[in-house]
């Protein structure tokens, strides 16, 4: 198995990146069947809506740092930067004659992006998931391990291998497969419960930082939106309560525990019992987060060269790949 993953260093990460994809990450390390683990800080993705380039360059480091403090062995997997191995973007331009118009056209994430100003974004961010593609297939990747809103993105980049291999009849590309944790693929925000917890919102009450102190957090959670109706004994009673189903999600990610563990736990209390009992297990996961990531930000020199190591250890793969697709499509190699 091989695993490839990323997040755009853009605006603050929040408990959803860490429950959605990084926690997975982490629980990977442990499973032997696993021969490559990489993670990627996709600068590239981020500039398809308007970043600053110093903040854009500050966020990338502290990306890194996040990697590693939330438990990610950089000695057991590759941590890098996208825009430092070329093969990413060089196999996007590759992809963009491979992926149809209409297959991006579904794509719900570029709907929600753009909304009502579709004329006016980017072509980059309307061209962004077969730069993903080509993050997830320059590394023979099977497993793409994500939250559910980046699900479809991973399916586009199945059929955009798929249709490599039939045009130029060869396998040259792994199909790689989507993996979802069964409980917290989608955290919520905490001020809608229908609304997807997001780093590119403007409000900050609506989400958990992953380097909110413990203060904040506690407030947060006091202050989430929740109903009048004690916590439930059922999973299927928080059926049309997602404000409650999503604190009972985050809890129970907290504490390494299933949900239905979490109502067993507190069915019958209402919120003035469980908000603060959540904001504990929350605070005893993501503070020490905060902690460990000032600790690295001091280093920058030692997080740069685990970046360097990245690098060079990915594009020594990301070129043979390359090299195979360019010879597949016709490219002349040059003769230095
Ligand atoms: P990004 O940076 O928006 O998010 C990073 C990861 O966090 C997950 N996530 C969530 N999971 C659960 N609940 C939430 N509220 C929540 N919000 C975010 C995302 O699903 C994602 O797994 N295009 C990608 C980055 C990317 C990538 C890749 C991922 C670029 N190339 C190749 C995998 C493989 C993105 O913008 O994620």
């Amino acid at each position: 198995m091989k695993i490839f993953s990323g997040i755009q260093p853009s605006g603050d990460l929040t408990i959803g990146n860490y429950i959605g994809a990084i926690q997975q990450w982490v629980e990977m390390h442990k499973d032997p069947s696993i021969d490559e683990q990489l993670y990627c800080i996709v600068d590239m993705h981020a500039i398809t809506v308007t970043q600053d380039p110093k903040e854009l360059r500050q966020k990338s480091r502290e990306i890194a740092a996040i990697y590693i403090a939330c438990g990610i062995d950089p000695e057991k997997a590759t941590l890098f930067i996208q825009s430092h191995v070329p093969a990413h973007a060089e196999l996007a331009w590759i992809l963009n004659c491979t992926a149809r118009i209409g297959w991006m056209n579904r794509m719900t994430q570029f709907k929600d992006k753009a909304g009502k100003n579709k004329e006016n974004v980017s072509l980059g961010l309307y061209a962004y998931p077969s730069l993903m593609a080509a993050d997830i297939l320059l590394y023979d990747t099977t497993h793409v391990p994500v939250g559910d809103d980046q699900k479809q993105h991973v399916e586009l980049a199945r059929d955009i291998a798929q249709k490599f291999n039939h045009d130029y009849a060869s396998d040259i590309f792994t199909i790689p497969a989507p993996v979802l944790r069964k409980e917290g693929a989608r955290i919520m925000s905490l001020r809608d419960g229908t609304k997807k917890m997001s780093k590119s919102d403007p409000v900050d009450a609506t989400r958990i930082n992953l380097l909110d102190d413990a203060d904040s957090i506690t407030q947060k959670i006091k202050k989430a939106k929740t109903d009048s109706e004690p916590m439930p004994a059922k999973l299927e009673d928080l059926k049309d309560r997602p404000e409650v189903k999503n604190l009972v999600q985050i809890y129970a990610s907290c504490a390494d525990i299933s949900m239905q563990d979490v109502l067993d736990k507190y069915a019958g209390a209402n919120f003035g019992t469980f908000k603060p009992a959540l904001a504990e297990v929350v605070v005893a996961k993501i503070a020490p987060i905060g902690e460990k990531v000032k600790e690295l930000l001091a280093d920058p020199a030692y997080l740069d060269d685990i970046l360097e190591r990245g690098a060079k250890k990915a594009e020594s793969i990301a070129k043979v790949k390359l090299a195979e697709v360019y010879d597949a499509v016709g490219f002349i190699p040059r003769k230095g």
